[in-house]
């Protein structure tokens, strides 16, 4: 195993009707003055915006506003929350909403401690952030885990480029998470949230070198328990224990608890779907659904170890003396038949889009562009492997 540092600095509230105590928890941090930030209906809908802001009136605090976030969230919006939060003197960030919102809230949170300069200068890699104000966060989604996590991802509107930044400074001082909150949720949102969990556990299963034997028990533990309730979801919506499962899991997959000891994971298929985001607007559960057999087909015989333990202790593969080959590839095809369990695609047709090859090519180049030229661990991928891998995906 490698060395590491494990930073997860998030206070969790969780359970029923926490909601009611997120003015307490603004104040606790150091917050006076609130952008609650949200998305497009769903928050209003549900009457939870009015319940956010009762809770911050009850501790008179101060708050404007913001929503319309759109998935997949948008630098406009940025640049708009950026000059609200200027104008009102914001000092704290509150999302109430999912990965979308807490992202475009983290990455307000950073243009805010260095207001002179551009925040997509971060995005485009140009410099590294001096400073970020706080975060925290009403979650609605169990997803994308930013609600934990060092990372922030957001799409130029204007250049098609969805591009993340990481930084343990913007992972958020508290998150509240009530799982009824996210039984609103329409199925195919519910299963793409599945699905990204269970990935951000498997970029960091699927690598070279060091592994530590508890970190991969977590890792399969909380894979297979993720399956399980995304199942029952797909028959039951309103199920609060499967909910609260799916929440949980969606932290602790994206906090780094399931890459300790590793050489820091694999993040390929994270990389393939962002391109798929930028250009075709995809939900990023469903994306990776629909690049991961691809990439795993492609990248098996390279990382033999890790595939044939995953076929055998996530997907109830037997060892019959098959072989290595035969078993990995059966742990794939499990996936595969997992996914349409769920509902979710298994290729690029089935996520309802087909790329030509020229838009191929495009995302390949800007795949590189962002990762600088290589990405992977499980097999580092360069250029023309980025290529085969959304051919064989359509
Ligand atoms: O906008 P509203 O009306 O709220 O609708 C949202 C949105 O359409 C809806 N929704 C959320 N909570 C709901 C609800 N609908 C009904 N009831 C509720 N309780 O769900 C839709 C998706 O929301 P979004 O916030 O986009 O979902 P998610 O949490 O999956 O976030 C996805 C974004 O996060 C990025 C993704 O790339 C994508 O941009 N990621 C962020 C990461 C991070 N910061 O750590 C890591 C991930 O790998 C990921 O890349
Ligand atoms: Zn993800």
């Amino acid at each position: 195993m490698f060395g590491f540092t494990y930073y997860t600095p998030t206070k969790v509230v969780f359970g029923r009707e926490t909601e009611k105590e997120v003015g307490r928890l603004i104040r606790e941090y150091g917050g006076s003055r609130v952008l609650v930030h949200y998305g497009g209906a769903s928050a209003l809908k549900s009457g939870l915006i009015d319940r956010v802001k009762q809770a911050l009136d009850a501790e008179g605090l101060f708050h404007v506003e913001l929503g319309g976030v759109v998935p997949n969230p948008h630098l406009g919006k940025v640049y708009e929350g950026i000059e609200l939060a200027k104008e009102n003197k914001i000092d704290i960030l509150l999302a109430v909403g999912g990965g979308s919102v807490i992202d475009s809230s983290k990455a307000i949170a950073y243009a805010l401690a260095e207001p002179e300069k551009d925040v997509w200068e971060l995005f485009k890699k140009k410099r590294k952030a001096a400073g970020c104000f706080p975060v925290g966060s009403v979650l609605t989604i169990s997803a994308a885990g930013s609600e934990t996590s060092n990372s922030c991802v957001i799409t130029n509107e204007k250049t098609g480029e969805k591009r993340s930044y990481n930084d343990n400074i913007a992972r958020p001082r508290f998150a509240i998470m009530n799982p009824e909150l996210t039984m609103t949720l329409p199925d195919y949102q519910t299963e793409s949230g599945c699905t990204d969990i269970m990935m951000h556990t498997m970029e960091r299963y699927f690598t070279q070198g060091g592994n530590m034997e508890l970190t991969d028990e977590i890792a399969e533990g909380l894979l297979r328990t993720v399956m399980k309730y995304a199942e029952i979801l797909h028959k039951d919506p309103k199920d609060y224990e499967a909910r609260a499962e799916i929440m949980w899991a969606g932290s602790l997959a994206h906090n780094d608890l399931t890459g300790c000891g590793n050489d820091g994971g694999d993040f390929a298929s994270h990389m393939l779907e962002h391109e798929l985001g930028g250009m075709f607007d995809v939900t990023h559960g469903a994306g990776l659904a629909a690049v991961w057999p691809s990439w795993a087909r492609y990248v098996y015989k390279d990382c033999m170890p890790r595939f044939v333990r995953f076929a055998e202790k996530v997907m109830g593969v037997a060892n019959e003396g098959q072989g290595d080959d035969a078993i990995a590839l059966e742990g794939i095809r499990r996936m595969e038949e997992f996914y349409h369990r769920i509902g979710m695609p298994v290729n690029m047709r089935e996520l309802g889009i087909n790329p030509t090859d020229d838009q191929i090519i495009a995302m390949a180049d800007s795949a590189m562009d962002a990762s600088g030229g290589k990405k992977g661990s499980a097999k580092v991928l360069h250029r023309e492997d980025v290529i085969n891998i959304y051919r064989m995906a359509l």
